[in-house]
C-alpha cells in the first residue's frame, strides 16, 4: 500500500533557528518512520542573513518559485545583530509569507502538561485559545515612506491599510475555526473608538460575516481592554481574531502568560490552499542563548503539530502532541521553562516519546 508523501522545504535561517529546526525535522522523521502512515521528504534552502551578507539578497532569484513547488514550508527564524530587523523581516519572512498570500496567521496557546504559566490560580485549560491574526495588509501592509532625510522637518508615515477583501477572508477563516472548537466563541478584538476609518471597516465587515455563522458566539473588544481580559480573566477567552499589529502583540503576551515563548508556534496559512503554508516558532533568533544548545524545541515541535494538521495527519499531529506534552510532564525541560535539559536532551526524550508508539 503506498502511504501519502509531503515535500517539505525546511528554512532554518538565523540564530538558534538551525537548532530548532534540526531538533523538530529529527522529531518529524522519528516520528514518520514509527508509524509508517506518511512520508516526509525535506528540501534544505540555506537562506538566510549570512546569505544576505554575501550575495545582497536573502531569496535567490527563482527562489519562490522553487518554495510553491513543496506542500509546506518549516521556517526557524529570521535576524542578525549586524542587519536591521526591518531589512532581514522583509527580506525572508514577509518575502514569503506576502507573495504566498498566506493571509491568515494561526497562533494557539495552552498550558503543557508539565509547564505551568506565571498568572496565579491559572487552571490549565484557562488559556486554552487560539488567536487569528491579519497576515497581509492592516499596519504591516508596507505603505508609508520618509521625507527630508536628516532635516529636523522629517517625517515618516506608516499607513495602515484595510480592504474589504481583506478583512473578510480573514473574518470567514477566524469564524470558521471558532466554529471548530468546542466552546465556538470569538473575539474580535478592534481599536475602534481612536481609529475611526479603517478599524470601523474591521468592525462593520465582522458584523456581516458574523451573520453567516449564527452558532458561533461573537463580542467585541478594544485591544487594550483585551489585554487586560487576557490577564485576569482568561477562561473567558476561546478564538480571537485581530489585525496584524494588535495580534503581533497579544499573542506575545499569550505565549507568556503560557510560560514561555520557547513554547509557541505560528501557522502562515494561505486558507484556499493555492501556495504552500508556512509554519514557524513565534520566537525568533535568540542571539543572548545561540550555540550554547539549550534553545527550547518545544516550540518547534508543536509548529510540527500544526503542520501535520494542515497536511491532513490528525492522528499524526495528535501523537506527536501528546509525546511532547509526555516529555515536558516528566520534567525533561530546557532552562526557559525552569529545567536544566539540552535542546538535544528534550529532543532525544521525545524521539524516545515517539517510539513508544511502534
Ligand atoms: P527572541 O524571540 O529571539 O528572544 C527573546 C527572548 O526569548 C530571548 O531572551 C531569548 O533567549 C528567549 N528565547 C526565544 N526563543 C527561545 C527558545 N526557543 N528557547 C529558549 N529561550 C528562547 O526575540 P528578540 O530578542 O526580540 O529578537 C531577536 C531577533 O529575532 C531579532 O532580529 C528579531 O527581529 C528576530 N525575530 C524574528 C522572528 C521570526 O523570524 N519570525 C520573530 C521574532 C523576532
Ligand atoms: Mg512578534
Amino acid at each position: 500500500m503506498s502511504i501519502p508523501t509531503y515535500s517539505i522545504a525546511s528554512i532554518p535561517a538565523d540564530g538558534i533557528g538551525p537548532e530548532v529546526i534540526e531538533a523538530g525535522i529529527t522529531a518529524l522523521n522519528a516520528l514518520a518512520e514509527t508509524l509508517n502512515t506518511f512520508k516526509l521528504n525535506f528540501t534544505h534552502y540555506d537562506w538566510s542573513s549570512e546569505t544576505f551578507k554575501q550575495t545582497g539578497k536573502y531569496i535567490p532569484d527563482g527562489g519562490l518559485d522553487q518554495l510553491k513547488k513543496h506542500d509546506a514550508i518549516l521556517f526557524g527564524a529570521v535576524g542578525a545583530p549586524d542587519i536591521p530587523d526591518h531589512i532581514s523581516l522583509w527580506g525572508l519572512r514577509l518575502a514569503i509569507c506576502q507573495p504566498l498570500q498566506q493571509y491568515a496567521n494561526v497562533r494557539p496557546t495552552k498550558i503543557f502538561r508539565g509547564t505551568s504559566s506565571p498568572l496565579r490560580n491559572c487552571q490549565p485549560g484557562d488559556l486554552d485559545w487560539v488567536i487569528v491574526r491579519e497576515n497581509s495588509e492592516g499596519e504591516y501592509a508596507g505603505q508609508g515612506g520618509r521625507s527630508h532625510q536628516g532635516r529636523p522637518w522629517e517625517i515618516g508615515t506608516e499607513t495602515a491599510i484595510f480592504s474589504r477583501h481583506g478583512v473578510e477572508r480573514i473574518m470567514r477563516f477566524a469564524f470558521e475555526t471558532a466554529r471548530q472548537r468546542p466552546r465556538k466563541l470569538l473575539t474580535v478584538v478592534t481599536k475602534s473608538n481612536a481609529q475611526r476609518n479603517g478599524m470601523v471597516l474591521w468592525d462593520e465587515v465582522a458584523r456581516e460575516v458574523a451573520r453567516e455563522f449564527p452558532d458561533v458566539t461573537v463580542d467585541k473588544m478594544l485591544v487594550d481592554a483585551m489585554t487586560t481580559r487576557m490577564v485576569l480573566k482568561p477562561e473567558t477567552i476561546d478564538t480571537v481574531v485581530a489585525t496584524n499589529l494588535h495580534a503581533d502583540i497579544l499573542s506575545d503576551l499569550a505565549a507568556a502568560l503560557a510560560g514561555s515563548i520557547g513554547i509557541a508556534p505560528t501557522s502562515n496559512l494561505d486558507p484556499t490552499r493555492q501556495h504552500p503554508s508556512m509554519f514557524e516558532p513565534i520566537h525568533g533568533s535568540a542571539f543572548d542563548i545561540t550555540g550554547k544548545g539549550i534553545a527550547n524545541p518545544v516550540g518547534t515541535f508543536w509548529t510540527a503539530v500544526e503542520m501535520l494538521n494542515w497536511l491532513g495527519e490528525k492522528e499524526a499531529a495528535s501523537t506527536l502532541l501528546e509525546c511532547v506534552e509526555n516529555v515536558c510532564e516528566q520534567g525533561v525541560l530546557t532552562r526557559d521553562l525552569g529545567g536544566q535539559a539540552t535542546t538535544k536532551e528534550v529532543t532525544a526524550a521525545v524521539v524516545a516519546e515517539i517510539q513508544k508508539k511502534k
